[in-house]
């Protein structure tokens, strides 16, 4: 028997992972199951984003390992991106390194900057790979509640100073996985502030900041002056640009974080598919409009599944940005038990709240990332399965 070493003892494996098992074993059993659990958008990139990087893989010379920070040209188009976007200017060969998909770079940081014993501030609930990547380094995760009264917002006055004093990391995600939370720049503001005062990088995962609804744009927190001097933001093209599978995304801020996780990424990867790169380059920099259509796509869904759940007497807000529902588990049972009665008796997979941490029971996890034919058959079960007759009160 092998023995596992100790600090993958006090890391876990991952939840989807264990998840998929089950839904294969469901699937070959001839149900049909369907999916709102896992966030990967179901709809593809745009004709020009698959077009370049089918051109780009026919020639003979895409073909070598790459540079352990991709090439220049990707790295300009993320910095020209954030010019656009958020009026960010960043210099693309210091303040720019593209990832192997973001989680590659949440994961690997904590390698670069946590030592055994520090804490690491993350939020409850939240992203799992924010928990697993202060693990795996030894470090002491520290949690800051996102309560529903605080509309998902940690308190960052509430950190005991002792805490913060031994704290390295930040985590942040707006707009928020898994509560479909928006943060404003006053409040990036709020923890700019709080991170100098204190010594403490944030990290912002800023995944969702292009999925958004009804005319909001989240902001970037590098939008704060002076956030460079304190901050790294994670970006990606799996959400933004459904491109979920070719592990795209990037780091871009603080230049000293930046060099730490590529001296790190040196060591642990070597670098993407040219091919991936270029096209990547073309979807960040070429026809940006196709990407509203896709939200109006997201947002007609999310009016759908909202008004549909509501009808049937769920509990859930209409988010503004993100892929999910973030919606309470009806009284007398527990997310995990919710969450597996319907995927064993109404065949609908979606994720338990607590699944994100302790701060996430009561509540479920539903992704819009499935076709609104698909989201009426969810509706359509959700009527037919008993449910309220069963009791798991005791
Ligand atoms: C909040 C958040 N951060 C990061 C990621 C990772 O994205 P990727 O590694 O595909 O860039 C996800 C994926 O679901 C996410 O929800």
């Amino acid at each position: 028997m092998l023995k596992p070493a100790r600090r993958l003892e006090r890391s876990s494996t991952q939840f989807f992972a264990t998840l998929n098992h089950k839904v294969a074993s469901l699937q070959a059993e001839g149900h049909d199951i369907i999916r709102l659990d896992v966030g990967s958008p179901d709809l593809p990139p745009a004709p020009h984003i698959l077009q370049a990087l089918a051109e780009a893989a026919a020639r003979p010379d895409q073909h070598g390992y790459q540079p352990h920070n991709a090439t220049s040209a990707l790295r300009r188009a993320w910095a020209s991106m954030y010019a656009r976007l958020y009026e960010v200017d960043l210099d693309a060969d210091t303040q720019v390194i593209p990832l192997i998909g973001s989680k590659e770079g949440i994961f690997h940081l904590n390698l670069a900057l946590v030592d055994e014993g520090d804490l690491v501030l993350i939020p409850d609930p939240g992203y799992l790979t924010y928990t697993q990547g202060a693990l795996v380094s030894g470090g002491e995760p520290y949690y800051l509640p996102l309560l529903p009264e605080r509309k998902f917002l940690p308190d960052l006055d509430a950190v005991p100073p002792e805490i913060a004093r031994q704290a390295r990391l930040l985590w942040l995600n707006y707009p928020n996985n898994p509560t479909a939370a928006i943060a404003s720049l006053e409040f990036f503001e709020e923890a700019v502030d709080f991170a100098r005062k204190h010594g403490i990088l944030i990290c912002h995962d800023a995944a969702y900041t292009q999925v958004a609804f009804d005319g909001y744009q989240p902001p970037s927190l590098l939008a704060v002056p002076g956030a460079v001097d304190v901050a790294i933001e994670f970006n990606t093209l799996s959400k933004s640009h459904n491109m979920a599978g070719w592990r795209v995304g990037a780091a871009l801020g603080n230049p000293e974080a930046l060099r730490l996780l590529y001296k790190v990424k040196t060591n642990a990867d070597s670098g993407h598919f040219l091919p991936v790169l270029e096209a990547a380059t073309v979807a960040l920099t070429e026809d940006q409009s196709w990407l509203e259509e896709r939200n109006r796509i997201y947002s007609s869904r999310r009016d759908l599944l909202v008004t549909g759940l509501r009808r049937l007497g769920f509990n859930v807000e209409s988010p503004q940005a993100s892929l999910y529902l973030w919606c309470l588990v009806p009284e007398g049972w527990t997310s995990s038990q919710f969450a597996t009665a319907m995927l064993e008796q109404a065949h609908i997979s979606l994720t338990p709240g607590v699944v994100f941490g302790q701060g996430g029971e009561g509540y479920l996890r539903l992704t819009l990332a499935q076709p609104e034919q698909r989201l009426m058959q969810v509706l359509q079960r959700l009527e037919n399965w008993n449910w309220r007759e069963q009791n798991y009160a005791t």
